[in-house]
């Protein structure tokens, strides 16, 4: 055994690829998810993948109560990879308090938690909406955060301030916080992915449900942006990919080789792919022809995003290796697999 990891939000589309990666190098895992956006089921499926099955704990963390008897009780946590957060940038809009409520007290609770429990390092999952549209691409750590468009990519900037100023105050807290571009994919055994709630919010959730005939058309929302082909520019990473990430960064802190209290990273494959040119790439490596129609720019959009990796390829020694086309074609597989199995 490497170490004992608490993974919040285990059983969700990006924990539940980290509990993977943690269980496959010798990481013993502990989940607490309050299964409000996935199911237990998950826990199966990454006992099937990984022939091990992790410890989990249903409750939500604004329960400071539970999360202290939970940290009491389960003795020897090295570390935490803290994802268990309300992600939906719509509905962070109509319900701002639901997010800042969950995704603040969350972390807080965490971090009283942890030290009364001794354990010292935390991974946290920051996003790049927290650069907003920036002025120069690629966007590199020092690239200025920008004001939030909406309350969840608030949370996202208040979560870093709070683990700036914790750790600052804490010297014995160490925290390192990845910047996730677009995390897109399945796990390749297709029996772990993204389970979306109703209808997708997402690009390629609504692409592969849309090639499966579940929604009679995507909408893609304009294509008079100032890019090559007039449609908005993302950096696509493979979840799997990024779920390695979280292991580095598990690693780095468990050997204290990070540099400083707080480190963030800016994790995506470097490469921005327009909304078209995925499009493409999903018909090309699946033959499935995606029925879809130009429609109006969705409020809130940036133009185009893209990551300058440099930091974590040659600070956590990590880099992207899937290809999109692998990575749709395993986004498809999982999306086949889930009608199936329902
Ligand atoms: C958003 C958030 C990001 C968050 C992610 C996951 C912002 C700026 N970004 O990313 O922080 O982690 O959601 O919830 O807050 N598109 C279509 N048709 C669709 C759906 C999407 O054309 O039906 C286009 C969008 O205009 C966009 C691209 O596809 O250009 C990606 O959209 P989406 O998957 O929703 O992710 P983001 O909005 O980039």
């Amino acid at each position: 055994m490497k170490g004992k990891i608490l993974v919040t939000g285990g059983t969700g589309y990006i924990g539940s690829h980290t509990v993977v990666e943690l269980q496959n190098v010798g990481f013993d895992v502990v989940i607490v998810d309050d299964l409000s956006n996935s199911t237990a089921a998950v826990v199966n499926q990454i006992e099937e993948i990984t022939g091990k099955r992790p410890a989990f704990h249903q409750f939500n963390l604004q329960n400071l109560e539970l999360l202290g008897k939970f940290f009491k009780e389960c003795k020897g946590i090295d570390a935490v990879i803290h994802f268990a957060a309300f992600k939906a940038v719509g509905e962070s809009v109509q319900k701002p308090m639901n997010y800042y409520r969950n995704n603040l007290v969350s972390l807080i609770n965490l971090f009283e938690c942890m030290e009364n429990a001794g354990v010292n390092n935390l991974v946290f999952s920051s996003s790049c909406t927290v650069y907003g549209q920036p002025e120069h691409l690629p966007v590199t750590e020092q690239t200025p955060r920008q004001t939030a468009e909406s309350p969840y990519g608030n949370t996202k900037i208040v979560c870093e301030d709070i683990i700036k100023d914790y750790t600052h105050a804490n010297p014995k807290i160490q925290a390192i916080a990845l910047r996730y571009f677009n995390p897109i994919g399945a796990h390749p055994s297709a029996l772990i992915g993204e389970l979306p709630n109703g209808i997708p919010n997402n690009l390629v959730p609504f692409v592969a449900q849309t090639a499966a005939g579940i929604r009679p058309q995507l909408s893609v929302f304009g294509n008079d942006y100032d890019t090559p082909d007039g449609s908005c520019i993302r950096d696509y990473i493979n979840v799997v990919d990024l779920a390695k990430a979280h292991v580095i960064s598990i690693g780095r802190l468990l050997d204290q080789k990070n540099e400083s209290a707080f480190e963030f990273f800016n994790v995506g494959t470097g490469k921005g792919v327009s909304v078209l040119e995925l499009l493409n790439a999903f018909e090309k490596a699946t033959g499935q022809k995606v029925n879809y129609k130009i429609v109006g720019r969705r409020a809130g959009d940036i133009e185009q995003i893209y990551a300058d990796t440099t930091k974590a390829n040659s600070v956590l020694g990590w880099k992207s290796v899937a290809t999109l086309e692998e990575t749709l074609l395993s986004a498809w597989n999982w999306e086949q697999r889930i009608r199936i199995k329902g």
